[in-house]
């Protein structure tokens, strides 16, 4: 029995190629440093999903989708607002029409930046703002977040969106496969795909890397804070992967963009700075606390500095992962369906031996 199924290949895959060992991401043949900084969310879906979704049109084809998807806001209602924003963006998702087909793809990858901005939105107590079909898929998850972007928010957010579209068979991505092999749909492979992301080992981390920066408070209280929380038991947020023994090179690509986004002396810079000092502490604390284990930063340390610099609340962070990595969870649907069989591994019983009804 394989506890974790780690090392298990359960697909073969065009889409991306992750060393564990090297540190390296290939996403269909471009390495992330050359993707990140300068692809557009939509030049990066069109890499994965060209062939249902071509460049050519496919800014234009999204705006439309994010004006069809906006007409389904108002079931967001206070009850479903006051949940936390994952659950949101999920239940809203799973309204959306199931299909394998371009307009049911595109309606997935519009839903959770339209319902991502209406949901923060609604949780501040102000009213949706409708999408705006002539700005990029970025900028305008932006503008409709908080009324206005930047063209450097727009490059950061879309360099974001980009660097975590697509990661091999993760545990949202093997959901999402896992259900499309039993062809029941993009949608419900992309709800699948949510609620795999959910949880706090996976794409759920990000918002408690805020909670230990605020808990940590200062540089100074850095080593003993994580050394009592390891002292309970508590794994340390951003750190570790099942993949990578190196650091996560993504966490790097994303360090790049927020520095890029922080100006000189202002507030964002000064919180990066404490970041780097709160990392190192946890990466000097990891090394004598697990000294077997290669434990370095994964992507969702510096995921929570550049959303937290970009004005998503820490709540909300894994809704903006959605929105990237919807690209990805597509991609390996339609991969699924064309060349894979049903999923249907096996499991050992260890229950009672056959016994006589009393
Ligand atoms: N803090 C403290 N200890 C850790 C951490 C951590 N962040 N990560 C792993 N460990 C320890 C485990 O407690 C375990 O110790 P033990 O052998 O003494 O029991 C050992 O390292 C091995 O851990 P595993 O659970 O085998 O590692 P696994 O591959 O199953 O888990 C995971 C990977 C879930 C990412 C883990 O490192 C973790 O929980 N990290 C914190 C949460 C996190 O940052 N998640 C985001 C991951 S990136 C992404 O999914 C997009």
């Amino acid at each position: 029995m394989n506890n974790g199924l780690d090392d298990v290949v359960a697909a073969e895959t065009v889409l991306s190629d992750v060393d564990g060992a090297a540190g390296r991401l290939v996403i269909r043949g471009y390495a992330l440093d050359e993707l990140v900084p300068g692809w557009s969310f939509e030049a990066a879906t069109a890499l994965l999903l060209g062939d249902l979704l071509p460049a050519d049109g496919l800014e234009r084809r999204l705006g439309a989708a994010r004006v069809e998807v906006f007409g389904q806001v108002q079931a967001l209602d206070a009850e479903l607002a006051a949940r936390p924003p994952l659950e949101a963006l999920r239940a809203l998702t799973a309204r959306l029409a199931d299909g394998e087909d371009a307009e049911t793809a595109l309606r997935l990858l519009a839903a959770p930046a339209v319902f991502t901005a209406a949901i923060v939105r609604a949780r501040r107590g102000l009213a949706p703002i409708a999408p705006d079909p002539t700005l990029g898929h970025a900028a305008d998850a932006l503008r409709m977040m908080k009324g206005a972007a930047t063209a450097a928010e727009a490059e950061a957010l879309d360099a974001y969106l980009v660097t975590v579209c697509e990661h091999g068979l993760n545990a949202s991505t093997f959901a999402a496969r896992v259900v499309a092999s039993t062809r029941a749909g993009y949608a419900s492979a992309v709800v699948a795909g949510i609620s795999a992301l959910k949880g706090p080992l996976h794409g759920g981390a990000p918002g408690p890397v805020i909670e230990m920066l605020d808990g940590v408070g200062t540089p100074a209280n850095a080593r003993p804070w994580l050394e009592a929380a390891l002292d309970r038991g508590d794994r340390l947020m951003g750190f570790g992967h099942r993949i990578y023994r190196v650091r996560d090179p993504r966490a790097d690509a994303l360090k790049g963009v927020v520095r890029r986004l922080t100006g000189e002396g202002d507030a964002a810079q000064g919180r990066l700075i404490f970041a780097e000092a709160v990392e190192q502490a946890a990466l000097a604390v990891l090394r004598e606390r697990k000294p077997n284990r290669a434990l370095d930063t994964n992507v969702e340390f510096y995921t929570a500095l550049l959303l937290e610099a970009l004005d998503f609340p820490p709540d909300a962070f894994t809704c903006v992962f959605a929105m990237g990595r919807t690209a990805g969870w597509l991609a390996h649907a339609r991969e699924q369906v064309a060349g894979g069989r049903i999923v249907r591994p096996q499991s050992r019983y260890i229950g009672p031996a056959p016994r006589q009804a009393a």
